[in-house]
């Protein structure tokens, strides 16, 4: 049995710059993996299994659909019995079916003998879902477009962040479609972040164009917000469309002293390290 890590990412800033012909939103953002982490277990069978510690996953799950996918494109005939044991919160803005569905098609290609080109991959991820290619890398990267257009940047030392969701969760489609145009930018601002990372390996957190939009049809992740931000030294963050918010910290005792003060407010929160990834899950690097 072959069993593969699959990590949650943080945005650690996302601007809309503009609509697409297809629907989707031209995005410009610096996207991080963490330490909080979901564990994906394969077994080679002859048919196409899946189970999941969450039941009410099981149906339509992106893990299901990258196996289909793989097997359809390039005529697999061989099976594999997949279980996920899921431990990132879903529908949160934490990427977890995405990075799930990319460890199950690096993982699997492998299994199957199916030679794949960094290309290859990633039109696969992309057909998938707009998180999934930056999987194909991991670490902290530089994401354009609707999601395919990955750079990774130097990785930063050792960073935490405090993750705080208000157990709700959102619909993405929801808050893109809700989006006003006085909303987009231009991407300097996650620009400059990305050469901050890059030439100082300075960690900071830039904006985030969705979180009003957010704030707005879910009020429940405003009061979430200004929790975290007042437990917070270093400002506080919506990732991707929410509604989890992250907050930097250069310690883990103080990621862990402002973890403390959220006791009791009913919130799911968690400290996490920036995470890089094993080489054998970032087959794009
Ligand atoms: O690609 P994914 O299934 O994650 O996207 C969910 C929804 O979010 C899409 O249906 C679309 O409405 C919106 N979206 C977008 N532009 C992106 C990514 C997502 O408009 N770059």
């Amino acid at each position: 049995m072959i069993v593969a890590p699959a990590y949650a990412k943080i945005n650690l800033s996302l601007e809309v710059v503009g609509r697409r012909a297809d629907g989707f939103h031209d995005l410009v953002s610096v996207m991080q993996t963490v330490s909080l982490v979901d564990s994906l277990e394969f077994e080679p069978d002859r048919d196409l299994l899946f189970t999941c510690s969450d039941r009410t996953l099981t149906t339509g799950n992106l893990v299901l659909r990258a196996a289909a996918l793989l097997r359809d494109r390039y005529g697999v005939q061989r099976g594999c019995r997949i279980h996920l044991q899921k431990h990132i919160p879903t529908a949160a803005g934490l990427g977890g079916g995405s990075s799930d569905a990319a460890v199950a098609l690096i993982t699997l290609a492998a299994m199957w003998n199916v030679k794949l080109t960094c290309s290859n991959l990633l039109d696969l991820a992309a057909a998938l879902g707009s998180d999934v290619p930056f999987f194909l890398w991991s670490g902290t990267c530089l994401v354009e477009g609707r999601g395919e257009r990955v750079s990774p940047l130097r990785s930063p030392d050792r960073q935490w962040y405090l993750l705080v969701n208000p157990r709700i969760e959102v619909s993405t489609e929801r808050i893109f479609a809700a989006l006003p145009v006085s909303d987009w930018t231009d991407g300097t601002e996650t620009h400059a972040l990305a050469r901050d990372i890059v030439r100082a390996d300075i960690v900071g957190i830039g904006r985030n164009g969705l979180q009003p939009t957010l704030f707005r049809l879910y009020p429940e992740a405003r009061e979430c917000y200004d929790a975290v931000t007042a437990v917070s030294a270093h400002g506080a963050l919506v990732s991707g469309s929410g509604p989890t918010v992250l907050a930097p910290f250069p310690t883990q005792v103080d990621a862990m002293a402002a973890f403390q003060c959220l006791q009791g407010t009913g919130y799911w929160a968690m400290v996490v390290a920036a995470q890089e990834p094993a080489r054998e899950y970032t087959p794009c690097r």
